[in-house]
């Protein structure tokens, strides 16, 4: 791979996985719904960093805590390696990882000039957010090399199976993970294992079932955060797709699942009305009442989990937690 800041996997209208046919299957449904990549515009990605924030929202702080507390102890296990992360947003609590990771660089080359022999390739979907945190930490890390890949997960896999040799680990952190359905997981660990050679490490970030109460919270909190966040991929379609979504005729609501063990994150549409999206050729009629569900954030529980990623030859090796046992890390080989 050469020496470059970011790599462009995803020319948005050029290339054919912009999601139009996702959009279009989602709100041709019922029930209707929206791919929750449209959550993460610019805005949208700004948004969720609030969300991180809130007192409701604990699984960003939980996960912090655990990095804080066990990442020297993950470094350990891997040993220097090319670190790619997806869906890395503003990068924040990679830097607690990074930090680990450049501590043993700095042990184990104090004498040599060709310090680089960690790298960091961040994977977002929204290139603002990836563009700044790319700079930010080249300033910051400049021991690190880092490569900003724009695109979605899949791109980006793809990428770096044809084009990364060097030992590696690929990290998910936050739970993303938990938007995916049973399917799609099975599909993204297959895609993980692919990528990943013999050896390398794939570390994960889970949320945990515990109490609806707790979870509800979580995602209706009470400044009203989640509700800009949900109501913003509506304006990311207006953009997008030159669409005329009014904001004011939705309302925002998280409910969980217990049956599922999922949070529902859904868009209720206040009076009938009719949308259309120009560049998709779109109409769609909309019911009073009738809901667009945005979200789902499976939440796990430990043996489940460990069992689907060794089911896909991804062997877990260690798993870190939370002394409430609300979040987890964990650690696989392939
Ligand atoms: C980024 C997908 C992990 O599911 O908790 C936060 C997104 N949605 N609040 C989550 C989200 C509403 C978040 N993930």
């Amino acid at each position: 791979m050469q020496n470059k800041s970011l790599i462009i996997l995803d020319d948005h209208h050029q290339e054919r996985n912009d999601g139009s046919e996702d959009v279009i299957q989602g709100l041709t449904s019922d029930p209707k719904s929206i791919p929750c990549r449209f959550f993460y515009d610019d805005r949208g990605s700004q948004l969720f960093e609030k969300i991180c924030d809130l007192p409701e929202y604990y699984p960003t702080r939980i996960e912090a805590w655990i990095l804080n507390q066990y990442a020297a102890e993950i470094a350990q296990f891997t040993g220097n390696c090319t670190l790619v992360e997806l869906g890395s947003g503003s990068s924040t609590k990679t830097r607690i990882l990074l930090d680990a990771y450049a501590k043993n660089i700095n042990a184990n080359y104090v004498n040599s000039d060709n310090v680089s022999s960690c790298k960091y390739l961040p994977i977002d979907i929204s290139d603002g957010i990836l563009k700044t945190s790319v700079l930010q930490l080249q300033i910051h890390y400049p021991q690190l090399e880092i490569c900003g890949l724009s695109g979605t997960y899949d791109q980006a896999l793809t990428y770096l199976a044809s084009n990364l040799e060097e030992p590696q680990m690929i990290f998910f952190l936050g739970s993303s993970m938990g938007n995916f359905n049973q399917q799609e997981s099975d599909h993204f660990f297959q895609k993980i294992s692919q990528t990943l050679k013999s050896g390398d490490y794939f570390l994960l970030g889970v949320d945990l079932q515990k109490s609806p109460e707790i979870l509800e919270a979580a995602y209706n909190d009470s400044q009203g955060v989640t509700a800009d966040f949900n109501l913003n991929m509506l304006a990311h379609l207006n953009w997008y797709f030159q669409g005329n979504f009014d904001l004011n005729l939705f309302q925002h609501q998280a409910i969980y699942n217990q049956a599922e063990a999922q949070i529902e994150m859904y868009l209720h549409c206040q009076q009938a009305h009719t949308v259309s999206l120009d560049i998709l050729n779109l109409e769609i009629p909309f019911r009073s009442g009738e809901s667009i569900l945005t979200e789902i954030s499976r939440k796990f529980d430990l043996p489940t989990i460990q069992a689907q990623l060794l089911a896909h030859r991804l062997q877990p090796l260690k798993v870190w937690t939370d002394p409430k046992n609300w979040f987890a890390l964990i650690l696989s080989q392939a």
